[in-house]
C-alpha cells in the first residue's frame, strides 16, 4: 500500500501559485460584470417613521442615505438571474459557455434547490451550480472557489453571483440593524485565460480567505429555513464587528499586496464591501488611496452583504471609472466572522 504523504501546511498554500505549467499560468479573467437593484427605494426618512432613528444619525454613523428593498416578485433567484444575464451580455457570452454557477447568498428563497440551479434553468445554461454561504464575505469566497476551479482546469467559464434579500431577515423593529441593510444582486463572468504568472497578468492575481468561528455570536441569524417556528432575524453587535472589521481588513489588504509583491501605489481602485463609510474610509487611508479611487455605493445601496462588491464593481465598470488593465483590490468581512480579499487586474 502506498504511503500517504501529508501535504505541508496545506492551509498556507498560496492560492496564486496553483495553475502554473511550463511557464504558463491559467488566469481567471473578469470578462463581464452585471447587476440588479430592486425598483423600490426606501429613504432614511421613511425608516424614521417606523423606528426611533433619524436621517442624520444614519448618515453620520454609516454614510447610508437610502437602500433598495425587494418587492414580492424580486426574489433572490430572480435578482441573481437578472445580474447573471447582464454579466453575460457584458461579456458577449452565450449561456452555453457557462460551465458553473456559484451564488453567494445567505438569503436564498429555498433551502434547496440552490439559487444557482434556479439561475441555471432561467438562463438556459449547462454545467453545474451551487450556493455558498459566507455572509458579507460570500462574493470573495465565491471568486476564490471559482478561480481554483478554473486553475484546476475543471471549468472554463464560471458565473459568480452575489444575491441577497436581507429585508426578509430584518427585525424591522430593531433600529440597530434595520437601517443598515438593502437588497440587490451583482455578477461577474470569469473565463479561463493565460498569463506568465506575474502581477502584470490580467485576471485574478490572488485571493485570501479567513474565518474565525469563535466570533460567530457577534453577527448571526437567530433561526433558519429548516425551523418553521423561527425563520430567523439578523442579530448584530455592531460596535464589536466594527472594531474587528478595521483591524482584520487592514491585515487582509496588507496580505494581498505582500503576496503579489505590490506596493500600495500599484492599486488603482479599492472596491470594498459596503457596510459602513467609516470602515471604507479607514481602509482607503491605510492604502494611501485618495477618496476618488475608492468605489462607494453604501450611500445608495446600504449593506447588500454578498451582493455589495459586485454591485459596486458593476457601477464603476459601466460608468467607465474602472478600465481594462487596472488593478482592483476587493475586500470584505462578514458574519462568521469571515473575511478575505481578491486582487484583480481587469
Ligand atoms: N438610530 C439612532 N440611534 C441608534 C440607531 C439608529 N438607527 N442604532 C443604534 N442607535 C443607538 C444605540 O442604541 C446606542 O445608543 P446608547 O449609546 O444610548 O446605547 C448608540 O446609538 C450607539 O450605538 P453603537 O452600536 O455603539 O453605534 P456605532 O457607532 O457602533 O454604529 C453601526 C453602529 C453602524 C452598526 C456600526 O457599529 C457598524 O457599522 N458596525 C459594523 C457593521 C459591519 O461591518 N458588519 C459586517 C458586515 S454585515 C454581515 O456580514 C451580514
Amino acid at each position: 500500500m502506498d504511503q500517504i504523504v501529508p501535504e505541508q501546511a496545506p492551509s498556507q498554500q498560496p492560492v496564486e501559485q496553483s495553475g502554473m505549467a511550463n511557464g504558463v499560468m491559467i488566469r481567471s479573467i473578469l470578462a463581464g460584470i452585471g447587476a440588479y437593484l430592486p425598483k423600490r427605494v426606501v429613504s432614511n426618512e421613511e425608516l424614521a417613521e417606523r423606528v426611533e432613528t433619524s436621517d442624520v444619525w444614519i448618515r453620520e454613523r454609516t454614510g447610508i442615505r437610502q437602500r433598495h428593498i425587494a418587492g414580492p416578485d424580486e426574489t433572490c433567484a430572480f435578482m441573481a438571474t437578472e445580474a447573471a444575464r447582464a454579466a453575460l451580455a457584458d461579456a458577449g457570452v452565450a449561456p452555453a459557455e457557462v460551465g458553473a454557477i456559484i451564488v453567494a447568498t445567505a438569503t436564498p428563497d429555498q433551502a434547496f434547490p440552490s439559487t444557482a440551479v434556479r439561475v441555471q434553468a432561467a438562463i438556459g445554461a449547462g454545467g453545474f451550480g451551487f450556493d455558498l454561504s459566507a455572509a458579507c464575505s460570500g462574493f470573495i469566497y465565491a471568486m476564490s472557489v471559482a478561480d481554483s476551479m478554473i486553475k484546476a482546469g475543471q471549468v472554463k467559464g464560471v458565473l459568480v453571483i452575489g444575491a441577497e434579500v436581507y429585508s426578509r431577515i430584518m427585525n424591522w423593529e430593531d433600529r440597530g440593524t434595520c437601517v443598515l441593510f438593502g437588497d440587490g444582486a451583482g455578477a461577474v463572468f470569469l473565463r479561463a485565460g493565460t498569463g506568465d504568472g506575474t502581477a502584470a497578468d490580467r485576471g485574478i492575481l490572488s485571493t485570501h480567505l479567513h474565518a474565525n468561528g469563535n466570533y460567530g455570536d457577534m453577527l448571526y441569524v437567530d433561526g433558519a429555513v429548516g425551523r418553521p417556528d423561527r425563520p430567523g432575524h439578523l442579530v448584530m453587535q455592531g460596535n464589536q464587528v466594527f472594531r474587528h472589521a478595521v483591524t482584520l481588513l487592514s491585515e487582509t489588504v496588507t496580505e494581498a499586496l505582500a503576496a503579489n509583491d505590490m506596493p500600495q501605489s500599484a492599486v488603482d481602485w479599492l472596491v470594498p464591501h459596503q457596510a459602513n463609510l467609516r470602515i471604507i474610509d479607514g481602509i482607503g487611508r491605510k492604502l494611501g488611496l485618495p477618496p476618488e479611487r475608492v468605489v462607494v455605493t453604501v450611500d445608495r445601496h446600504a449593506n447588500t452583504s454578498a451582493a455589495s462588491i459586485p454591485l459596486a464593481l458593476s457601477e464603476a465598470w459601466h460608468d467607465g471609472r474602472i478600465q481594462r488593465g487596472q488593478v482592483v483590490l476587493m475586500e470584505a468581512l462578514g458574519g462568521g466572522l469571515t473575511w478575505g480579499s481578491a486582487l484583480v487586474r481587469m
